[in-house]
Parts: C-alpha cells; structure tokens; sequence
C-alpha cells in the first residue's frame, strides 16, 4: 500500500489489520524519542504527528498555531488522525494535545494501545530546558503554569491508557524496554479475533 507519511526509520509493512500504538503525554515527556526506538525496536513504521504536519504545512508548529489559531492546528491534527484510520500497525507520536478530543482519540481506540508517558509538569519543563520555545502554548509569561494547567486539564484523558510508564527518572531506553515488556502482558486485541464459542 502507498502512502505519503514521513518516517525516520526504514518501514515495515503498515499492516491495517493490527492495532496502532500510540504514545501521550505532555510536551517533554520523550514521546517522539521513545516513539523512534520502539519503532526500531518493534520493526513498525513510526509517524511524530508534529513533524508530518510541519513537512506538509511546510511551516513550524509555532507558525501553523499563529496563522490558523489552535482550532486550526487541532483540525490538522485530527484529519491526519482520520487518515491513520486506513493504516495499522504503526508507532504514533501525536502532540502532547491529541488527547484533548475524545472523538479524535476514538477515531483509533480502540483497536488503537495507548501508551501514557508520565512525568510532573516541573519534570517536563525541566526536560524542555526551561524553554518554551517551539511550543506555542507554553508561550507564555509563566510557562510552568501553563503546562500545569493544560496537565489538570488531560490528566483524566492520558490516565485512559492501556499502559502507564512512570517516566520521569528513566531514560528514553528505559522506558522502551518497559513498554515493550508490558506490551507482552496485554490480552490479545480482541478486533478480528472470532466470537468465544458456546459451552
Ligand atoms: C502541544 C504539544 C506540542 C505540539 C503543539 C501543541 C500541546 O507537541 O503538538 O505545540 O497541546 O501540548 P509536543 O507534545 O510534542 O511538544
């Protein structure tokens, strides 16, 4: 099957049959760096939601927010959701705001697995060195505040994951690993699968 998406590492079949996975959390959770392991790690094309819009956009986020507002960013976000709809098997990076929408969200879960990477928003802003930069939404005055907020806002969504990783003192691999050991103690996906037979 052709498709158009950019990925960074070489790209196994994107099997429309078998369930995406998806990693969330806030800006400076390691999303798109975990993401790029385990596709390596897994064989499974890896998409960074963030970078696909910039190359089709062929603008930063930064601009795409302050040409087309949030609304417009969000509509970006959620047409290349309803695209990834045709396709299985992939790693998802989506921005630390995918989740905002639960009828986004719902376009892929289930079958989709959602991966939340957890940390505090001090850790987070820690990681992004004190910076705002390139994100638009923690541009503001008290960035710390912002991603407190926005943290108080998706907290309920992120903890809908199927799996949890507490991330904030694990490296990038660490957390592959655990990811890739929790993913072992899954049920099957139940999408496909024949109804139980009768006793
Ligand atoms: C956003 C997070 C960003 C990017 C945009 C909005 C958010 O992605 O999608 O600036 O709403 O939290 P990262 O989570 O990769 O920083």
């Amino acid at each position: 099957m052709t498709h158009s998406f950019r990925s960074s590492t070489t790209v196994s079949s994107i099997d429309p049959g078998k369930p995406h996975l998806i990693l969330v959390g806030l800006p400076g959770a390691g999303k798109s760096t975990v993401g790029a392991l385990l596709s390596e790690r897994l064989q499974r094309t890896f998409l960074d939601f963030d970078a696909e819009l910039e190359r089709r956009e062929g603008m930063p986020v930064s601009q795409i927010f302050g040409e087309r507002g949030e609304a417009g960013f969000r509509l970006l976000e959620k047409g290349l959701t309803e695209e990834l709809t045709q396709f299985g098997n992939m790693i998802l990076s989506p921005g630390g705001g995918w989740v905002s929408d639960p009828a986004v969200v719902a376009l892929l879960r289930p079958p989709a697995i959602m991966v939340y990477l957890r940390l505090r928003p001090e850790a987070a802003l820690q990681r992004l060195g004190g910076s705002s930069a390139g994100r638009p939404l923690l541009n503001r005055p008290d960035p710390l505040a912002e991603l407190k907020k926005l943290f108080e806002l998706r907290r309920s969504a992120y903890q809908s994951a199927d799996i949890e990783i507490g991330a904030e003192l694990l490296t990038a691999q660490q957390v592959t690993d655990q990811i890739v050991t929790k993913l072992g103690t899954l049920p099957p996906a139940p999408i496909g699968a024949p109804p139980p037979a009768a006793a």
